[in-house]
């Protein structure tokens, strides 16, 4: 008999940003952080987990096919975890089968490429923590399983709800008070829209791990960020969360990556993860907002050049006339229109930039939390 669950996870995108650990083996965070969950019919991964008295193997994962080691600290964390709950359950009830000593096969797949730089390890670790929660039939909520997730991957623990989610820093050092809240469902602020501009990057820079480390060492501005920028901050975002205001969040949004990304600078040696498209792409949103005369999109950036601009259902139009040329060129946008070279309201220079290093467009949404898949 093989027992298997699948399940699929998504993507999330902070907007107060994760950066610095106060334990890094447990993935403690120095502040609390907050993202928005992504839809999954544009980015996901789908995990399957299954475990069998007849799999004569040790643990095995296969990420889009490819074998991949389950024997990193952060992943036979996450396994350890797992077991332990699965094995209270056996112990209170001797007539469930003995999965917590069977071997366990994984197999994943992300519905997008791996190394554009689109928080995989997120949507990964999420989704390796719900398929082996489900397949041993844990009961923990999703703020409980939340707490394994981030021993995956800091970031992972949002990917465990959907909408608005907080990821609370804690201050006890086991770590139990660390981990996801949901802020608000996708259904409070349906309305919230993402446009992804995915620079083709040559080759990938400092790793989140390894940057955040050496910030906390050696950056002089992230204590000031830590202990006095980010909690007045998330107190300003959920409030704008809680109230839609999606001025405040823009603004705070914006503020919120310039301060993240100049911390990388101050780091010893700085960190560059923003390039010339990511700039152009700053100035894209700058120009949108200019023209509409108030604050419509917002940008945001993670530890990569990829622009992810948040913008409400309502100002589509007016957001994605900036982006129009990249669209038609990247997205096939309107081939039956002529006005392939129609510059939008972005200026010359911004459109130039864009086209030349921008490789792919991704509109998307505010999304569900991981999404169980029925077996039979
Ligand atoms: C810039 O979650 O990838 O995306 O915990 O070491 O796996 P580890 O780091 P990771 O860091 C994400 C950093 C960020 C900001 C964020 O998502 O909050």
């Amino acid at each position: 008999k093989i027992y298997r669950a699948s399940t699929t996870a998504p993507v999330n995108i902070a907007v107060i940003k994760y950066w610095g650990k106060r334990d890094p083996a447990l993935n403690l965070p120095t502040n609390s952080s907050l993202s928005v969950t992504l839809s999954q019919s544009d980015l996901r991964t789908h995990t399957t987990a299954s475990c069998s008295p007849a799999f004569d193997h040790p643990d095995t994962l296969l990420l889009n096919n490819a074998p991949q080691s389950l024997s990193t600290p952060r992943s036979l964390a996450c396994l350890r975890s797992l077991r332990a709950l699965r094995s209270g359950l056996e112990d209170a009830d001797p007539s469930l089968p003995k999965l917590s000593t069977l071997p366990l096969r994984l197999a994943s797949a992300n519905n997008f490429p791996t190394a554009a730089g689109l928080a995989s390890s997120a949507a990964g670790f999420a989704a390796l923590v719900r398929a082996i929660a489900d397949l041993y039939a844990l009961r923990q909520s999703p703020t409980e399983l939340s707490l394994i997730a981030r021993q995956g991957s800091g970031s992972a623990c949002r990917s465990l709800l959907g909408g608005y989610v907080a990821w609370d820093h804690g201050t006890r050092a086991d770590g139990l008070d660390s981990r996801a809240r949901l802020v608000a469902p996708k259904a409070h602020w349906p309305d919230m829209r993402a446009l992804i501009l995915v620079v083709s990057a040559a080759k990938k820079g400092v790793s989140s791990t390894a940057g955040m480390q050496t910030t906390v060492q050696t950056s002089s501005l992230f204590q000031t960020r830590a202990k006095e920028v980010v909690p007045k901050r998330m107190a300003e975002m959920e409030h704008a969360i809680l109230s839609k205001d999606f001025e405040t969040f823009a603004k705070v949004t914006m503020r919120e990556s310039n301060s993240f990304h100049a911390t990388c600078l101050d780091t010893d040696p700085p960190i560059f993860y923003l390039n010339d498209v990511s700039r152009a792409a700053i100035k894209a949103v700058e120009e949108t907002n200019d023209k509409a005369g108030r604050t419509i999109a917002a940008y945001t950036f993670d530890a990569g050049p990829n622009a992810v601009i948040y913008y409400q259902k309502a100002d589509e139009d007016a957001v994605l006339k900036t982006f129009l040329p990249i669209l038609r060129q990247k997205e096939g946008w309107g081939e039956t229109d002529t006005k392939i070279d129609d510059p939008g309201p972005a200026s010359p220079q911004v459109v130039e930039a864009l086209e030349a290093g921008v490789s792919r467009v991704i509109l998307t949404s505010v999304g569900e939390g991981p999404i169980s898949v029925q077996e039979h």
